[in-house]
């Protein structure tokens, strides 16, 4: 790499990227419930008070201010916003408001998404995502949050991985609503892809272009037997079905999905076509595909086949897929957003050379003619992950799970030094010895979860 595309143009944005549940705390939705269930890895698990960012958000713009971030991915809550069907809660739209122009007052330009997993506790009982209603249920919530957004420049998501939300919790049954029905699966993506189309005429009804596009999850796949035909059919529907089905029907309003006994599908959506203005990905890992002879006939895994050693979540460390994605996007000729790129490193230590590698592959993808327009780091906060619950840390900053305190990690240094200079240094270079107040050990979440 030559010395001038190791820098950031000065309007290449540097972010960092949180969502509601995982951090804000003392929220009753859909996954509340998954847990009081026992769903989770480890059954007592509970988000409970989360890492209480709804009380310390102004702390919390401050710490991503000192890492040098301009940007700040956040979630609305549905079911703050609407815990009862039809009910609005004035006090949380207001509170949101205050938020985010407190954020954007600390110079932080807010990255708005508005479904990120999570579920008003009615939603699946009375609107799932199979039955058309759905897609009002999403309007009448879009709705409501125009006067959040109201005079912000903001970036609008309107839906977080909705393949990772329909294959974990309709086709495996991991996720709420937990489901395992092919059909409703397609179902849900079509009803899904129309809450896109009716979020974005709302907003733009009232609101004007407000720049909008989802943050989709996508992985690099590969056959996990080189040689064999079926592992390489796979890899090429997988590829098709997981990384670009979302991103094709808001480009062509067309719905097609190609999934050989899970689900197929060739439907024109209204008003779908040209439905997005730029494209989030979501970018973490590759995963090795294997064709088995039940259904869903494919099976995967994460392999440690460089031996930079699996991220501590399990997943390979693999920067090189993360450009080859970058590249394929290039076809859609829309503006690109790293919309959340992260690693699950407990000791703190590997974290600055990942997002090195993974920022080179930004810098790479534009020299390619890719518009990569800016790079969200998942995430601000160690937080509550999903079914993994509080085992991993993401964040650029740890939190102490029981006093809740928040220490910077080495990357958060790393992070600033490239956002500030725009310079792609090298780790090393920076003389970012591993701080010794790392890593507080084994804390335990704290009793109030
Ligand atoms: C993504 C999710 C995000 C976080 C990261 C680790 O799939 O969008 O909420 O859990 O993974």
């Amino acid at each position: 790499m030559s010395a001038h595309e190791k820098t950031f143009p000065p309007d290449f944005t540097f972010g960092v990227a949180t969502s509601a549940y995982q951090v804000e705390g003392g929220i009753e939705n859909d996954w509340s419930e998954w847990e009081r269930a026992g769903k989770l890895k480890e059954a007592h698990a509970r988000c409970g008070l989360a890492v209480d960012h709804w009380n310390r958000y102004e702390e919390d713009y401050g710490l991503a201010r000192d890492a040098g971030a301009s940007a700040f991915r956040m979630s609305l809550e549905w079911a703050r916003v609407e815990p009862e069907r039809g009910k609005l809660d004035g006090a949380v739209l207001e509170a949101y408001r205050e938020r985010l122009k407190k954020m954007a007052a600390y110079g932080l330009r807010p990255v708005v998404t508005l479904h990120h997993f999570t579920h008003p506790t009615w939603f699946h009982r009375e609107t799932p995502w199979h039955l058309p209603e759905s897609v009002e249920a999403f309007r009448a919530y879009v709705r409501a949050c125009v006067p959040v957004l109201r005079g912000l420049d903001a970036l609008v998501i309107t839906l977080n991985e909705p393949m990772v939300l329909l294959l974990g919790g309709y086709l495996q049954g991991l996720m709420p609503p937990g489901l395992t029905d092919r059909t409703k699966l397609v179902a849900a993506l079509e009803n899904m892809v129309r809450a896109h189309v009716a979020a974005r005429e709302e907003l733009h009804t009232a609101l004007g272009p407000v720049p909008l596009g989802t943050a989709q999850n996508m992985m690099d796949f590969a056959p996990d037997r080189w040689w064999h035909p079926m592992d390489r059919a796979l890899v090429r529907l997988g590829t098709q079905a997981y990384n670009h089905t979302f991103h094709e029907a808001l480009m062509s309003g067309r719905l097609r999905v190609n999934m050989p006994g899970v689900a197929t599908a060739d439907l024109e959506i209204p008003g779908a076509r040209d439905s997005c203005d730029f494209i989030g990905i979501n970018y973490y890992t590759r995963a090795h595909l294997r064709f088995v002879s039940r259904a869903p006939y494919l099976d995967f895994r994460f392999k440690d086949i460089h031996r930079r050693g699996l991220t501590d979540i399990g997943w390979e460390d693999w920067s090189e897929g993360f450009g080859y994605l970058l590249r394929e996007l290039k076809r859609y000729g829309r503006p690109v957003w790293v919309t959340e790129n992260g690693i699950d490193d407990r000791h703190g230590q590997r974290r600055p050379h990942y997002i090195h590698q993974h920022l080179k592959q930004v810098l790479e993808a534009r020299e390619h003619g890719v518009d990569v327009r800016g790079y969200l780091y998942w995430s601000l906060l160690d937080n509550f992950e999903w079914l993994e619950g509080w085992g991993p840390r993401f964040g650029l900053y740890q939190v102490d799970f029981t006093t809740l305190e928040r220490r910077p990690t080495p990357a958060r240094d790393y992070f600033r030094e490239v956002a500030t200079t725009r310079r792609l240094v090298s780790p090393g270079a920076l003389g970012a010895a591993p701080s010794s107040s790392l890593y507080i050990g084994e804390a335990q979440p704290s009793a109030a979860r």
